[in-house]
């Protein structure tokens, strides 16, 4: 087991696309384990693979009080219902920000073992899903907010950032 290095905001490979998994190595195994140590000792309640250098379609999403590693994970349905919360995210240590996502998604996905999993969430772990597998396609939770709100963390994305 290993800690693996988080990337932070403006890391580049934030917003690349991950490529799917087509096979279960020890290699991958090992990534997954890493990635929920990682998650763990972060006290982070979700993790991505390219947040920690990877771009491999892999996340750790805490739910039931479990971390449980889903590759390539894809939401398959989302409810039309929405929900306003509070999310963070460990690429942007400090930051959290309210985010309206879908209050309920389903999740189809393969486990540690290559077994076919369908997976249905709501609330908090459902923000957990889109908020990880968001990450696997370049997307962050700043995408997410309005126009308005961001010219009001700016500033602080901009400390992250010399160039911005
Ligand atoms: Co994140």
């Amino acid at each position: 087991m290993a800690l693996l290095k988080i990337k932070f905001y403006p890391d580049p490979i934030l917003r690349k696309k991950c490529e799917a998994i087509k096979e279960i190595t020890e290699e991958i195994k090992n990534l997954g384990r890493d990635m929920v140590e990682t998650m763990e000792k972060n006290k982070g309640i979700g993790l991505s693979a390219p947040q920690v250098g990877e771009l491999k379609r892999i996340i750790i999403v805490q739910a039931e009080n479990q971390p449980r590693v889903l590759i390539n994970p894809k939401i398959i349905k989302k409810t039309k219902e929405t929900e306003i919360g509070e999310e963070g995210c460990l690429s942007f240590p400090g930051l959290f920000l309210k985010i309206k996502r879908a209050k309920g998604v389903e999740t189809e996905a393969l486990n540690e073992n290559g077994e076919k999993i369908n997976f249905k969430a709501e609330g908090l772990p459902a923000r957990i899903l889109q908020h990880e597998t968001d990450h696997l396609d370049g997307i962050l939770f700043i995408d997410k907010i309005s126009f308005w709100q961001k010219l009001k963390i700016r500033k602080k994305l901009q400390l992250r950032d010399p160039a911005a």
